[in-house]
């Protein structure tokens, strides 16, 4: 595929990230109250900015895990055949777990990961999402809290790439193809 032209457009600022971080937090403290330690797993690689400052906010023990799905390689669009790259390095029977994604855009990735581990038989498994598409779900998933619902457009920054580039940005832009020049 040639490189394609592009600019990004802000979408989501990072001071509003940071407020709606802020207050997701709060949620899933207020219902993990009582445990004694929650595994907050970060589905990789988007997830990573998210999490860390998801965490940061989270006034409750937890220990923090990775798990990675194939998901698109370097196209825009979805495989849905899901694949696990890497699996958790803890067991999770009997334990508070949260999921931690960047997008819940057809849903293949999510229901997959979530079946899977429920099957692991945890005493509670939530999922916290950062994004949500909801004009592009193909599955009937959906993530416990939701940072921001937003059109289908296709995003970047925060630990969301475009082809492994802009996962540095501090805020959530949407990508505008340039025309090529004549
Ligand atoms: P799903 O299985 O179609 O729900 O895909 C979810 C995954 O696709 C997300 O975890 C992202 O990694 C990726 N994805 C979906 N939409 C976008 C986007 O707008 N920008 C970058 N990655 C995206
Ligand atoms: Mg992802």
């Amino acid at each position: 595929m040639p490189e394609r032209r592009y600019v990004i457009d802000q979408l989501i600022s990072a001071k509003r990230i940071a407020a709606r971080v802020e207050a997701l937090a709060h949620e899933i403290e207020a219902h993990f109250a009582d445990t004694d330690k929650l595994v907050v797993v970060g589905l990789l690689r988007g997830s990573f900015v998210f999490i860390a400052d998801l965490v940061r906010e989270i006034g409750l023990p937890v220990e923090v895990d990775f798990l990675e799905a194939s998901s698109y390689g370097d196209a825009m669009t979805s495989s849905r055949e899901v694949r696990i790259l890497k699996d958790l390095r803890a067991g999770i029977e009997g334990r508070d777990v949260l999921v931690v994604e960047d997008i819940v855009d057809t849903g293949h990735t999510l229901k997959h990961v979530m079946g899977l581990l429920r099957a692991r038989k945890p005493r509670r498994l939530e999922c916290c999402a950062l994004l949500d598409k909801p004009a592009r779900r193909e599955v009937d998933v959906r993530a416990t809290w939701t940072g921001f619902e937003i059109p289908d457009d296709f995003v970047v920054g925060y630990g969301i790439d475009f082809a492994q580039r802009n996962r540095n940005l501090p805020f959530i832009g949407k990508v505008r193809f340039l025309e090529p020049e004549a």
